[in-house]
């Protein structure tokens, strides 16, 4: 028999959370068509793993690249951590479907600058995505807040009956186009207007659609548990599975309360699908915002546009320099993006590791000096947190990355190694994966990652790009839940 691509003697990890088995697994036309011992196909391209590991190739559900994925196709940072598919339009803000009337409104800034938002239909964008040929693939969710941007006038309201209907009615029309589903943003002040209400009537577009609703909360701080009911709540009325982004507890006053906030969420997990994806790190980070500015916390600016110059200093730095308090001179510093050290080791490392928690980078591709996670969070899951730090096996952390991912999102024939499947794959050392991204030098690739396949084509390796791109558009299949 003949095939595109023979890969000899892998560690298959197959992403159920199932121990590696040592097999050859052969490619064609995109996709994996045979896995077993001593396979005899002939093959164009042959490859001796040597024991490595061979992974599904990861899917970063939490994503802001909605417009680096078509601006910069390449996509460096997340091919280079091992990922072949990113989920884009999380909290809120998708690239499409907008139409600008002013300045970005916050948080889409997050997704660049005024000439980056060329989509103001969902198939707009799935076109310009087609055309771009990404190195990796895309599935999108629709964002609240840029379904605000387009219908109302101003954002610190609610919206109006007449408003929301035209909400719903552009949500359902990409929806039927092969968007994932809905995000809100409620915390961020150009969505927190919206009452549960609101999104509850927009939601209504989610009913009987096979789709998701993942939340950036309305806070994350003390009455985080309410916001976690009113997410509950959304999910119910739209009979849709429901995904809590970056689940955490921030702010110093709500260290420690990750047992309980967990408690609730598996409370819940009884009698509805809820899930949530979190980043490896003790840090967040987004647009700078005065509401969090707390001297107690160290806030790293990211950047500013009328101070360019405070980029990757911290803001104790600058308003020293400035003789001014924190909070003047991060208001200064805005429009501006921070990274705020306002995570408790200890919680992060009780969410990620429970099991209903998927990895998710929520890294910011234009930040200039941006948090580490953009260019980290894979192989630091895998080298730090598993393999050092014993938090879950490898096949569990896999399991996170690939399989859970796809079945919570509905991208069929992704995310396991089987007959049949996508031949989205990676090959690493377990040994030595690691990611060397730090708060201090954020842009620097990981290390400990061989080869990436995306769609059958070997697209990375330890030498760099190889110069082919073949990501595609992922419209969503059916949601098939997971505990
Ligand atoms: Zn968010
Ligand atoms: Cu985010």
């Amino acid at each position: 028999m003949n095939c595109d691509t023979l890969i000899r003697n892998a560690n298959v990890l197959d992403g159920s959370g199932a121990e590696a088995q040592l097999v050859d697994l052969a490619i064609s036309d995109g996709r994996i068509v045979a896995i077993g011992a001593s396979l005899r196909h002939a093959a164009a391209n042959a490859v001796e793993a040597d024991g490595l590991s061979l992974a599904p190739g990861f899917i970063d559900v939490h994503t802001h690249d909605d417009t680096s994925v078509i601006d910069t196709p390449e996509m460096l940072p997340k091919i280079s951590q091992g990922v072949t598919t990113v989920i884009v339009g999380n909290c809120g803000i998708s690239a499409s479907p907008v139409r600008l009337r002013g300045d970005v409104p916050d948080p889409m800034n997050l997704l660049g600058t005024r000439e980056r938002f060329r989509y103001p239909a969902f198939s707009d964008y799935v076109k310009a995505l087609e055309e771009a040929h990404p190195s990796i693939n895309v599935a999108a969710l629709i964002g609240h807040t840029s379904l605000r941007n387009n219908h109302l006038d101003r954002l610190d309201r609610t919206a109006s009956a007449a408003e929301v209907d035209a909400m719903r009615a552009e949500l359902a029309n990409a929806l039927s186009a092969g968007a994932l589903g809905l995000s809100t943003g409620l915390a961020y002040a150009n969505a927190n207007s919206a009452t549960t209400e609101e999104v509850l009537s927009l939601a209504e577009a989610l009913i009987g659609a096979n789709a998701v609703y993942t939340t950036h909360m309305r806070t994350e701080t003390d009455a985080i548990l309410d916001a976690m009911d009113e997410a509950f709540r959304i999910g119910r009325y739209a009979q849709s599975p429901v995904v809590i982004s970056h689940l955490k507890c921030a702010g110093i006053a709500n260290w420690g309360r990750s047992t309980e906030v967990l408690s609730t969420l598996e409370n819940a997990r009884a009698s509805q699908q809820i899930g949530c994806d979190c980043y490896p790190y003790s840090a967040g980070s987004s647009t700078l915002d005065l509401k969090q500015v707390d001297p107690r916390v160290r806030i790293d600016i990211t950047w500013s546009t009328p101070h360019p110059e405070a980029t990757g200093r911290t803001l104790a730095d600058v308003a020293a320099d400035w003789g001014l308090s924190h909070l003047h001179a991060a208001r200064r510093l805005q429009p501006a993006g921070a990274i705020y050290h306002s995570i408790d080791e200890q919680d992060m490392r009780r969410i990620l590791a429970h099991p209903a928690t998927m990895i998710g980078s929520d890294g910011l591709p234009w930040d200039k000096h941006p948090h580490p996670r953009l260019w980290g969070t894979y192989p630091r899951v895998l080298g730090r947190y598993s393999r050092d730090e014993k938090l879950f096996s490898l096949p569990e952390a896999i399991r996170k990355m690939t399989s859970m991912p796809a079945k919570r999102f509905g991208l069929a024939h992704r995310g396991q190694i089987a007959e049949g499947y996508a031949a989205d794959l990676v090959l690493f050392d377990p040994d030595t994966i690691r990611d060397t991204a730090t708060f201090a030098d954020p842009v620097r690739a990981a290390v400990g990652i061989h080869s990436v396949w995306v769609n059958g084509t070997l697209s990375y390796t330890s030498q760099g790009l190889t110069g082919h791109r073949a990501g595609r558009f992922l419209p969503r299949a059916r949601t098939e839940w997971v505990q």
